[in-house]
């Protein structure tokens, strides 16, 4: 009993170790790096692993678990699978890479060099490359962007031709020669394209009766009639045509002030065949003296259909005005950016502040003060050109779900720039070179690892930096798999990175367990008593989540319980008896028969062997404990509280047996052989040999004379085993003559 109890303290005081050490690593390592981003306990494959995060890796070792630890313990952070013992050679751990593929160098070409091409000239380098990305490790690219001297430009200009455009009319009418020689200075590839817009036919914006729709200007001038946008001239290089057609031009008339002329932008961003955009500069100039009509103000005309931003133009007239809603302001930023159209709004002075705030929401647009006579209009398309392609803002397109972004921008000078995000330089010159670095990173696994593409660009420009994402969502060693392997419960799963990958449907180390019957996805957890650390009790394995028992060595003895946590061997034992051999033993408790109590059921209710032969229970003078007496009166001693070695008369009682034993004399000389061997006998040399009472020992000093007036001395005691021990002095102290005389002298 004691030995089962200290057995039970020792388990005990290794498990609160063990769980205090737990605790600790738990602890410090918390401490250390605030959390471990690797451990989560549904994962079971090293692709799921790798995606967990850039510290993780997965051990691939199959020696590497430990009885009873989780699949998922596989996956840890790489520095705490080392120390747990796995070789750095079976440790996974992808990392993500980049290649180019396509390296052009950007030009670098002086003034007055050979003319190129718009499509040999590059002006951004890497222009394609691929990225594998793993989860969340950034990939640094860096893309490199210089402004090419004598770089094409195509300029279109869009002219409100409503009645109060009047004087500009008169006034623009040599723009074309004038700006093809001003536009010489800056590339020697120019073109330019002419197209004019009023408001939309209907109600009430225009006059729509029909005399007014033939002629709506009022008094004697002569106005054009009605149209919305119309493209005059396709972009060409051939200034005088521009002069000519410019000259045609016939104002005409509008009864209400703002104009329509986002249809016109929309059509002329999105109608590139009909407008002869290259892929080159792109300048829009809309000169007006106006307003402008956005989404939604269509509706006052009963138009509620919004604009489609698709090409809409018959004998170059967008034909769809009365169809369609005016174009919003995101569709128009969205248009014109895709189609890298670089907008400068040249409007005369009382209507500057509403195109300053539609300057703000159109990245790459200017504004410019347009005299009221036009005047300035050259110098202020090539202020406006050079302060728009003075600035490089890169943007890319939608990224894929989960994949993040970010820009530096190096700029002139070496000067970092984090305005605008990382993603612009401002003041460039021609010829200067400026550099973003761009981190691209992943979450996970986007797109189910399929491969996503995206464009980097910088805002009105035609090129673009295109690169392909790939997703690292796998190891390496899965593709070494075994499939339906023998070691995967009869082919239930593939064999691969040191663990069974579960076919579909199957679960568990060993794929052994159908999905539908278990419910957790640690199934382990179902095999942990109170959510301990031993599985089954560290008595049986967990199969399925439940518990299959180990079997012993004798066929009687059995582990039981939902944790195997009990068994019928391990209970208190009495006389080297289970139980005392008076009872069963269940999960390690006596289950005692009948008659029987006590941890070992060594503790007998029967209270027979207690009866004294007065038929009292110990002579009335103890408590029968477990079959036998505890005598309350300490005197009493023996199985029924029956003897008293020190009660007066024991010396007389025993005194002839005594001395028969020691002597050979007295009363019961003869009888002694039967009467007297209930005390083993011991004979000493003298008084001072004789025993001396002790606590525990009860005993009595006794003195008596025999026949002959001698006198002897024994003890007389009854020890812990109830047996009678009686300790003589050998010799007898017999008078001496002087004694006697004095007696014969009284008689
Ligand atoms: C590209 O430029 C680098 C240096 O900037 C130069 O070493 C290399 O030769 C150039 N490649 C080509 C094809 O011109
Ligand atoms: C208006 O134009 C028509 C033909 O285009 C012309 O005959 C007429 O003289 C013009 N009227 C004025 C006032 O200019
Ligand atoms: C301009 O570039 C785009 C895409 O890069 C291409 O589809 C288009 O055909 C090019 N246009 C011209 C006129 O070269
Ligand atoms: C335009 O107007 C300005 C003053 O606003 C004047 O100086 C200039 O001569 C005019 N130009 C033409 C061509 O009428
Ligand atoms: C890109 O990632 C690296 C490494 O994590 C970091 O040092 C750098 O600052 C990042 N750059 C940007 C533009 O976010
Ligand atoms: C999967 O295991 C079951 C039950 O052990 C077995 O009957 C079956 O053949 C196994 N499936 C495969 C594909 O081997
Ligand atoms: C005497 O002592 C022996 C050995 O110590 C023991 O076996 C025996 O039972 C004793 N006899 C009596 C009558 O107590």
């Amino acid at each position: 009993m004691l030995l089962r109890n200290k057995k039970n303290h020792t388990e005990m005081d290794v498990k609160l170790l063990f769980i205090l050490t737990l605790l600790g690593i738990f602890c410090c390592g918390r401490a250390q790096q605030e959390w471990n981003e690797c451990i989560k306990a549904n994962v079971l494959s090293c692709g799921e692993c790798i995606q967990l995060g850039v510290t993780c890796g997965w051990c691939t070792d199959t020696e590497f678990l430990k009885q009873g630890e989780p699949t998922s313990a596989r996956c840890d952070e790489l520095e705490s699978l080392k120390k747990r013992g796995c070789a750095v050679p079976k440790i996974e751990n992808p990392r993500g890479s980049q290649k180019i593929l396509k390296n052009k160098n950007v030009t670098n070409r002086k003034k007055g060099a050979e003319k190129l091409k718009p499509e040999d000239i590059t002006q951004i380098q890497p222009q394609k490359l691929t990225l594998s990305l793993r989860s969340g490790e950034p990939q640094t690219i860096n893309l490199k962007f210089k402004r090419t001297e004598d770089y094409p430009i195509d300029l279109y200009y869009l002219m409100d031709l409503s009645y109060s455009m009047k004087d500009n009319l008169e006034n623009v009418k040599n723009l074309g020669t004038s700006l093809m020689r001003e536009m010489s200075k800056i590339t020697s590839d120019f073109r330019i394209g002419f197209g004019t817009f009023v408001e939309e036919t209907v109600m009430p914006i225009v006059g729509t009766t029909p005399a007014k729709l033939l002629n709506p200007c009022t008094g004697d001038q002569n106005c054009t009639s009605l149209f919305s946008y119309k493209n005059v001239l396709k972009l060409t290089s051939n200034g005088q045509q521009f002069n000519t057609l410019i000259g045609q031009q016939q104002i005409s008339g509008n009864l209400d002030p703002p104009e329509g002329g986002f249809d016109a932008i929309m059509q002329v961003a999105v109608c590139g065949e009909h407008i002869g955009w290259r892929n080159v500069t792109r300048l829009l100039v809309f000169s007006t003296d106006a307003g402008f009509h956005f989404a939604g103000d269509g509706k006052l005309d009963g138009i509620v259909i919004p604009n489609d931003g698709k090409c809409h133009l018959k004998d170059n007239m967008y034909t769809m005005s009365h169809y369609y809603d005016y174009p919003s302001i995101a569709h128009l930023v969205q248009k014109l950016s895709e189609n890298n159209i670089q907008t400068v709004f040249a409007v005369t002075e009382e209507i500057q502040s509403v195109y300053k705030e539609l300057k703000k929401l159109i990245p790459k647009s200017a504004v410019s003060t347009l005299s009221a006579n036009s005047s300035n209009v050259i110098n202020l398309i090539i202020d406006a050109y050079n302060s728009l392609s003075s600035e490089v803002i890169l943007e890319n397109s939608k990224l894929p779900e989960g994949v993040d972004i970010t820009y530096q921008s190096h700029c002139k000078n070496g000067m970092i720039n984090v305005g605008e995000n990382g993603r612009k330089c401002s003041s460039i010159s021609i010829g200067d070179e400026v550099s973003f670095s761009i981190n691209i990173t992943a979450q996970g696994c986007p797109k189910q690892g399929k491969s996503e593409t995206i464009k980097i660009k910088p805002l009105g420009f035609t090129e673009e930096v295109e690169i392909k994402l790939s997703f690292i969502c796998e190891c390496e060693c899965h593709q070494y798999g075994i499939k339906n392997s023998e070691l995967c419960h009869n082919g239930n799963g593939t064999f691969e990175c040191g663990t069974c990958r579960c076919n579909e449907g199957r679960i568990g180390r060993q794929c052994a367990c159908q999905m539908d019957e278990v419910f957790s996805e640690d199934l382990d957890m179902n095999c942990r008593m109170d959510n301990g650390i031993d599985i089954c009790s560290n008595n049986g394995e967990c199969v399925c989540g439940k518990c299959e028992c180990r079997k012993r060595d004798n066929p009687e003895e059995r582990y039981s319980g939902k944790y195997c946590e009990c068994d019928n061997f391990n209970c208190d034992r009495s006389n080297n008896k289970l139980c005392g051999g008076h009872g069963r033993c269940e999960c390690r408790v006596c289950i005692c028969d009948a008659s029987y109590t006590g941890s070992a059921c060594d503790c007998s209710l029967d209270t027979r062997t207690c009866l004294a032969t007065n038929k009292q229970i110990c002579n009335g003078r103890g408590i029968c404990e477990c079959g036998v007496c505890r005598c309350t009166d300490p005197k009493f001693q023996g199985p029924t509280c029956e003897i008293c070695p020190t009660c007066p008369g024991v010396c007389t009682e025993h005194k002839e047996c005594v001395q028969c034993r020691a002597f050979g004399t007295g009363e019961k000389k003869d009888t002694c052989d039967e009467e007297c061997n209930f005390f083993n006998l011991t004979k000493v040399k003298d008084r001072d040999k004789l025993p001396q009472p002790v606590q525990a020992f009860p005993l009595m000093h006794c003195k008596e004379r025999d026949a002959n007036d001698c006198w002897f001395y024994y003890t007389y005691a009854v020890n812990n085993n109830g047996e009678k021990e009686v300790h003589v002095v050998e010799k007898l102290e017999c008078p001496t003559g002087l004694d006697i005389i004095p007696i014969l002298g009284l008689l």
